[in-house]
């Protein structure tokens, strides 16, 4: 059985408004009509689908979907009906089994609620998602009540609604034939056709973007589940000291730099990057550096300390979780410290995977007092702030 799905999205969403149709406009850093469209891309039981746009939307539509895999979209109509009509059309050549009706303005369509509508199928030529409601009813004229509606039996109806493809573009057919126009939805064609249409439970998240509060709305909605999504905020902190030993570099957060001494140490010695290592390694409760990698091991002699820090963040994506920033300080008397920041946070930015403005990088001496001031060795301390997913 072959289901395919034709997502209308020629309107000119003259209720949002802006410069832009609603369809095209960001949600969540993505436009409306891509999140759309990829809820059915990622759906196992949806082979086909078929996009329907408006007159001059060709620029918008490229721009929204680029890099998704998508046969060409199709010319919509003046009204959601003829847009549906062309969208059936452009599937005749190769007829699916079944097919999906879908507004582009509905971007929240969730799995679950495509695979209702498509299990329904399996004992209905029409199925469609219902939801009872909740207010009571009036209806209105002249800003006065006229009569209350009784509510019980009455649904609001969404999409996406299903077909038995060739009964449904039979039926749209007719209806243009026949200039039966302007009907809102293609259950309203399917009725009208004389089809039984099935309803199923359907999902209070699945509004269709109607005004502009709905999108702003929506927009904060979805910031405020990303924020949620990883809600549990960590800290994890890092202590490091090497000694000074005689040599001409020291290795300080990647960075090679020109010095009378080296530092002592079975790696490369880079202190603020074990610091660091420790600090993420702390953030998720992992142990410390020397737990993952024992010093008496003999493959980590001379080791780019950035293999100890590429663990750590390996460690933290594999809980899902993600750097917020990290702070170092590094106290020593020489070698100076400052001249090297740049380079230091570019290659950190490189290893972290996080922007410049999340890492920082200090230094400072110890005013000549204890083992630093004494210049026998130098201390890294880091704390690193994490965000994993958000666990009950
Ligand atoms: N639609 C369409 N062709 C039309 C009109 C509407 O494909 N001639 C699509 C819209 O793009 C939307 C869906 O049908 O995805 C539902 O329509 P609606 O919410 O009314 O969107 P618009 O018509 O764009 O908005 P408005 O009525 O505010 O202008
Ligand atoms: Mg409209």
């Amino acid at each position: 059985m072959t289901t395919a799905v034709v997502i209308v999205a020629a309107g000119s969403g003259s209720r949002v408004g802006g410069e832009i149709p609603k369809q095209y406009q960001a949600l969540g850093g993505a436009p409306v009509i891509r999140l759309t469209t990829l809820a059915f891309l990622r759906h196992p039981d949806i082979h086909r689908i078929q996009l329907v746009i408006g007159d001059g939307h060709e620029p918008l539509y490229r721009e929204a979907m680029a890099g998704l895999d998508l046969p060409p979209p199709v010319r919509g109509g003046a009204t959601r009906q003829a847009s549906v009509l062309n969208g059936l059309e452009a599937l005749a050549s190769n007829p699916p089994e079944r097919v999906l009706i879908h507004d582009a303005a509905r971007p929240f369509v969730s799995a679950p609620l495509i695979s209702r509508v498509i299990s329904a199928l399996a004992d209905n030529s029409a199925a469609i998602p219902g939801l009872a409601l909740a207010d009571t009813l009036k209806r209105v004229e002249d800003q006065q009540v006229r009569a209350t509606v009784a509510r019980s039996g009455l649904m609001a109806v969404q999409t996406p609604q299903g077909f038995r493809y060739d009964l449904i573009r039979a039926a749209h057919r007719r209806a243009a034939e026949e200039q039966v126009a302007d009907m809102t939805d293609d259950s309203s064609i399917a009725e009208w056709a004389g089809l039984a249409v099935a309803v199923v439970a359907g999902d209070p998240e699945n509004r269709k973007l109607t005004t502009a509060a709905d999108l702003s709305e929506a927009e904060w909605r979805s910031a405020a589940k990303a924020a949620l999504a990883t809600a549990d905020v960590r800290i994890g902190h890092g202590f490091d000291v090497h000694s000074f030993e005689p040599g001409d570099f020291v290795t300080l957060c990647g960075v090679r730099i020109a010095h009378e001494r080296r530092l002592s140490g079975h790696s490369d010695a880079d202190a603020p990057l074990h610091a660091l290592t420790d600090a993420i390694l702390g953030a998720i409760g992992e142990g410390d550096i020397g737990v993952h990698f024992p010093p008496s091991d003999p493959q980590w002699r001379g080791a780019d300390s950035a293999v100890f820090l590429r663990h750590a963040l390996k460690l933290l994506a594999a809980r899902r979780g993600r750097l917020a920033n990290v702070d170092i300080t590094i106290v020593a008397e020489a070698p100076k410290i400052a001249p090297h920041v740049p380079a230091m946070r570019n290659r950190l930015s490189e290893i972290l995977g996080i922007a410049g403005d999340r890492i920082g990088i200090k230094a400072t001496t110890s005013e000549s007092l204890g083992f630093t001031g004494r210049r026998e060795g130098l201390v890294a301390m880091a704390v690193a702030s994490v965000r994993l997913p958000w666990e009950t």
